[in-house]
């Protein structure tokens, strides 16, 4: 008998952001393999459910993401073909940034069952959760999800929208600069969100100029919002709570 794969989103970290359907999957699981960014109430919450294997396959910081994959690509295929359900849980929604697209391709070259289930994206809960709205009539016309290790080929498209850019926090400075030598005002806000959604989530506002005198010392998961939009959530920021929010204009 054949198993079969869910490859299911966790959504930004925060427990409560976590689909109904994902949340049903995992009761139902036979073996769950996770990544690092699921978040540490989920990461409890799994290992505290009974007759299940749940394996960590995150990467560890400086390890080639090849070779994990392979393991990962093995642990599926090994579960599977016991004829177990497996979760594979990510970070956020599996089609942003999550190796879905390979993934998908392994478990469909070895004929194996799979489902995939999107989760919030921290594309949309960090913003959000620092009241951020992504669109707005006059600030912000459309937005454009990219990721830091490549800021550079960044135009036309940054200038007049939302930018989002995921995997930035420990390079944001380098990402600033690539921005302003694209073309971008200098003076366009910026908030970078660290672990948004989670109980200590932070924002930092500053401009793309503020953002390359600053040091690089954000807490990771971490991701950086760029447009006009930025300038509502001020407005609302006391909602947030002060302590959460440091305003770095340089
Ligand atoms: C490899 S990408 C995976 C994105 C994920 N699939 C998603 O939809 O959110 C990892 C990046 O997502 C961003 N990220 C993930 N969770 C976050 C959170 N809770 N707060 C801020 N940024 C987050 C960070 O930029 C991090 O470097």
């Amino acid at each position: 008998m054949r198993g079969k794969v869910y490859i299911v989103g966790a959504g930004p970290g925060n427990f409560e952001l976590l689909t109904l359907k994902a949340y049903r999957i995992l009761n139902e699981a036979d073996v769950i393999l996770y990544d690092r960014l699921v978040g540490e109430e989920i990461e409890s919450y799994i290992k505290s459910l009974r007759d299940k294997e749940v394996i960590y396959v995150g990467k560890e910081r400086g390890e080639k993401g090849e070779r994990r994959q392979q393991e990962i690509n093995r642990l599926m295929k090994k579960y599977a073909s016991e004829g177990k359900v497996v979760v594979r849980l990510k970070g956020g929604d599996p089609g942003v940034f999550g190796r879905l697209a390979e993934e998908m391709e392994f478990l469909f070259q070895n004929n194996i069952p799979f489902e995939v289930v999107p989760g919030v994206s921290s594309v949309n809960a960090a913003p959000v959760y620092s009241n951020i709205p992504l669109t707005h009539p006059e600030a912000g016309f459309g937005f454009l999800v990219v990721s830091g290790r490549d800021t550079r080929r960044l135009s036309e498209l940054a200038k007049s929208g939302t930018l989002v850019v995921l995997m930035g926090g420990c390079t944001a400075k380098e990402v600033a600069s690539n921005l302003m030598e694209s073309g971008i005002n200098p003076e366009t806000e910026v908030a970078v969100i660290e672990r948004g959604s989670f109980e200590d989530q932070r924002v930092t506002f500053s401009t793309v100029r503020g953002l390359t005198e600053l040091e690089n010392d954000f807490t990771s998961p971490a991701l950086i919002v760029v447009g006009g939009v930025v300038k509502l959530a001020k407005k609302y920021s006391r909602l947030i709570g002060l302590d959460k929010i440091r305003d770095r204009k340089i």
